[in-house]
């Protein structure tokens, strides 16, 4: 071989090589936490908590997501943070059917509860963002909800010296971006998880006297598939209970003479048989925050038993699985009501609005 050709050779081997290194690069930035991770315990009945390898949690970017969640400062005229449609005295939901954002503007959709969204594949009603940090962009920049740009809040957070000293004790000393609010918000949600309910209790922890024998009935005509057939989209596994499926399915919400009022995953597939379905939420703790549905439609878990009675509003797109189930006796629909409150769990310390220094606190 002439040392033309073995030039040659080696020029290909370094470009084959630069190509496997590149291939292998995280698509995602590669910022991360400085702390040390923490390990988020689960509570009994729910699995470990999924968690991004380009956002391990640290007790910094916590504490900071969390400050941040309850913090006005995100929207434009600092009147509307997270917990303002995702409150903890509501079950981290909102108790009006759609809520209000900066300039009391409503959206069309109900705000879901924030509890154990660390557990969904994807987020919204209509599944249309991948993750929980993707997810924390959306309504700072909604404008009928936070009506700010993103580029404003880190203006803002860049400007205030205690953001920027607990910024920096998170992620290193350097410019404060919205990639680190994204990623902060989503490790404290990580944290917002809730089981060891009654349910979990019996159900997992094999305690008898933990629910009343009308919740066990009702367990039953919640997972039967010739009772109720609820356990058919929310899941309950031999380990633990996520009570979703994490697909989306059309039950008949959203429905009006047939016309869909919120045409749901179809906005995001375009796909006509999608026309009317939403994810399938999880409904752990759902006694906790009222109305229900995408819409906010349902007052009460009675009404939603009802209209799960009535098979939902027809449509052409209606999910296989939903049919009349006027054979359930009222003692059978009282159980399954028992049941659905039985789900009602433990809410973890250190979740609620941060108590500020007054550094912190002045603005
Ligand atoms: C003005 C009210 C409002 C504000 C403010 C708001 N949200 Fe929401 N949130 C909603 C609504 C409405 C939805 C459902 C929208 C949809 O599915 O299309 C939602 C959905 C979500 C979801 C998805 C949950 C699920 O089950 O799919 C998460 C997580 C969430 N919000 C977190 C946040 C965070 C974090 C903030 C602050 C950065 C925030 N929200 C601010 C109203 C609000
Ligand atoms: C075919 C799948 C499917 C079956 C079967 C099913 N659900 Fe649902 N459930 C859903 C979906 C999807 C939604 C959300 C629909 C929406 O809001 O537009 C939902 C919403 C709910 C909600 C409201 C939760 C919230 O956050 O607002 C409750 C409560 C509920 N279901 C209980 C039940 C019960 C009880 C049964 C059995 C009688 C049942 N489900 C059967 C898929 C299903």
């Amino acid at each position: 071989m002439n040392s033309r050709k073995l030039f040659f050779c080696i020029l290909l081997l370094v470009v084959a090589a630069c190509t496997l290194l590149l291939s292998q690069q995280p698509t995602r930035s590669a910022l991360m936490p400085i702390g040390k991770p923490v390990q988020i315990k689960a509570p009994l009945g729910l699995p470990p908590v999924p968690i991004p390898p380009d956002n391990p949690p640290t007790a910094e970017t916590i504490a900071l997501g969390r400050r941040l969640y309850y913090d006005p400062i995100l929207s434009l005229d600092y009147t509307v943070s997270c917990a303002t449609c995702h409150s903890p005295e509501h079950g981290f939901a909102d108790p009006n059917p759609v809520s209000e954002g900066v300039g009391k503007k409503t959206g069309t959709r109900h705000s879901p509860s924030v509890l154990n969204s660390a557990y969904s594949a994807v987020q919204f009603w209509d599944g249309r963002s991948p993750s929980l940090e993707n997810q924390a962009e959306g309504p700072v920049q909604n404008p009928v909800e936070m009506a700010n740009t993103l580029t404003v809040v880190e203006q803002r957070l860049n400007g205030d010296p205690g953001y920027r000293q607990a910024f920096a004790k998170a992620w290193g000393a350097r410019p404060i971006t919205y990639e680190m609010v994204e990623k902060s918000i989503a490790s404290f949600e990580r944290t917002v998880i809730s089981a060891n309910s009654p349910f979990d209790r019996w159900k997992y922890g094999r305690d008898e006297k933990a629910v009343s024998d009308a919740v066990k009935r009702g367990f039953i005509v919640f997972t039967a598939k010739d009772k109720g057939n609820c356990a058919e989209c929310h899941t309950i596994g031999a380990k633990d209970a996520l009570f979703t499926d994490n697909e989306f399915h059309n039950i008949g919400v959203s429905v009006d003479m047939g016309q869909f009022i919120d045409v749901g995953l179809y906005a995001v597939t375009h796909k006509d048989a999608d026309k009317g379905k939403f994810r399938t939420p999880c409904i752990r703790n759902v006694a906790l925050f009222p109305p229900y549905m995408s819409d906010g439609s349902m007052k009460d878990l009675k009404q939603v038993i009802d209209f799960y009675i009535g098979a939902g509003n027809s449509n052409a797109n209606l999910d296989k699985e939903i049919h009349v189930l006027d054979f359930l006796s009222g003692q059978e629909r009282s159980d399954l009501l028992e049941f659905l409150k039985s789900l009602t769990g433990e809410i973890p310390p250190n979740v609620g609005p941060p108590v500020l220094t007054e550094t912190q606190a002045r603005r």
